[in-house]
């Protein structure tokens, strides 16, 4: 069923659909809308999936439409393809009244919409992204960026696109485990205060929620998640960092697993430790703790360590993160339902302990 609303985030309006097959809801948007060339930026995996078929729809309508392709995987998200996205555009003959519509992943909707944001200072971007991850995270909010220096999204800046379509058809493609990863952000917004969502979980488990209307029920629910806490709080200064439960030792976990672990698979340990630590210091019961750590194993997730992983290089990145923050690591503890934000103590004792649960 399709579903379609408009946020609204500082004056800005983002149109935003979730359902199957949305290529041609994409067109009619764009013919509603005054403008020139158009750009499609996806990658060598994405586009013969689905965005060739994207493309052969926008051309039959719109004539010439100019086709990025770039290559496959995180290590691309950087500079240089910032810089050869750009040259293309400027060679292809793009001007201020071009859109450029991403197709594909986190890594694709960051890069896209980082590039539209600076290309003559801001051309309008459309997201059209292709994994769980990116439906109900990465393409909303307007966070956009690419890693440098060794540090992920260092450089990078806040841009909306004026509408996200979310076609739940893309995601029949995607490699084992990225179904997961997508789910453990949903679990997070589940676990940050939604008990819609968190009734949903409670009553699936990751095969029942592939059927199309539970699948997109969770999108819808999890977008429109995201979208109040940015409405409130676009540039994150305040409620945002609750969508970063998890986040603290989940990252920690996930660099030290030199990226073995895919990014939502960690943070499923975060969180797992976010109510571990949280029982420790009275916030939430172990009845609660033991609670969540089922609903998480439920979609395909772990909720300990690897043995592989070592308890110093889980240090070392959050110490590396708390530099980051001006040495002031606030924690997000889980309460039985919601979250709480305070100054870490004794985090080392908890992930010792954690650990040892491995
Ligand atoms: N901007 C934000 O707020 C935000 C939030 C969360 C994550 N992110 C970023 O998102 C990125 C991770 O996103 P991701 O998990 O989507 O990873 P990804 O973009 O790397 O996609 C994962 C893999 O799936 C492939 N793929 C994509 N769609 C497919 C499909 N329909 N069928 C088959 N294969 C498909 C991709 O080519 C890639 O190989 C990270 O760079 C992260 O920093 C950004």
């Amino acid at each position: 069923m399709l579903r379609q609303t408009v946020y609204k985030i500082n004056n800005k309006e983002i149109s935003v659909a979730v359902g199957s097959n949305l290529a041609n809801l994409l067109t009619d948007f764009l013919s509603k809308k005054r403008h020139g060339k158009l750009f499609l930026l996806s990658n060598e995996t994405v586009f013969p999936l689905w965005g060739n078929k994207i493309y052969k729809v926008l051309k039959d309508k719109f004539g010439v439409v100019g086709k990025i392709i770039v290559a496959d995987g995180e290590q691309y998200k950087n500079f240089e393809i910032i810089e050869s996205i750009l040259k293309q555009l400027i060679l292809e003959g793009a001007d201020r009244t071009s859109i450029l519509i991403t197709i594909g992943g986190g890594v694709i909707t960051d890069i896209g919409g980082f590039a539209a944001s600076i290309f003559l200072r801001g051309i309008p971007v459309i997201h059209y992204p292709t994994t769980l991850l990116a439906q109900v995270d990465a393409a909303i909010g307007g966070k956009t960026g690419v890693d440098f220096y060794g540090f992920k999204n260092m450089v990078g800046s806040f841009y909306q696109p004026d509408a996200i379509f979310c076609d739940t058809e893309t995601l029949s493609t995607l490699a084992a485990g990225q179904m997961s990863n997508g789910m453990a952000e949903i679990i997070k917004y589940a676990l940050i205060g939604n008990e819609e969502i968190y009734k949903i979980l409670k009553n699936n488990n990751s095969d029942s929620i592939a059927k199309a209307s539970i699948i997109e029920d969770l999108i819808w629910k999890s977008m429109d998640t995201k979208f109040n806490i940015v409405a409130a709080d676009e540039k994150e200064s305040g409620k945002r960092i609750l969508l970063n439960f998890g986040h603290t030792f989940g990252h920690a976990v996930e660099s030290a697993s030199r990226f073995s672990l895919l990014h939502g698979q960690a943070i499923a340990i975060g969180m797992a430790f976010a109510y571990f630590y949280s029982e420790m210091r009275g916030y939430a019961t172990k009845i609660r703790f033991e609670q969540v750590n089922r609903l998480i194993g439920r979609y395909g997730l772990k909720t300990t360590v690897p043995h592989s992983i070592k308890i110093n290089d889980i240090f070392t990145f959050m110490a590396k993160d708390k530099k980051r923050s001006h040495g002031n690591l606030r924690f997000i503890f889980a309460k039985n339902m919601g979250v709480a934000v305070e100054k870490a103590y004794d985090v080392k004792d908890a992930i010792d302990k954690f650990m040892d649960m491995g």
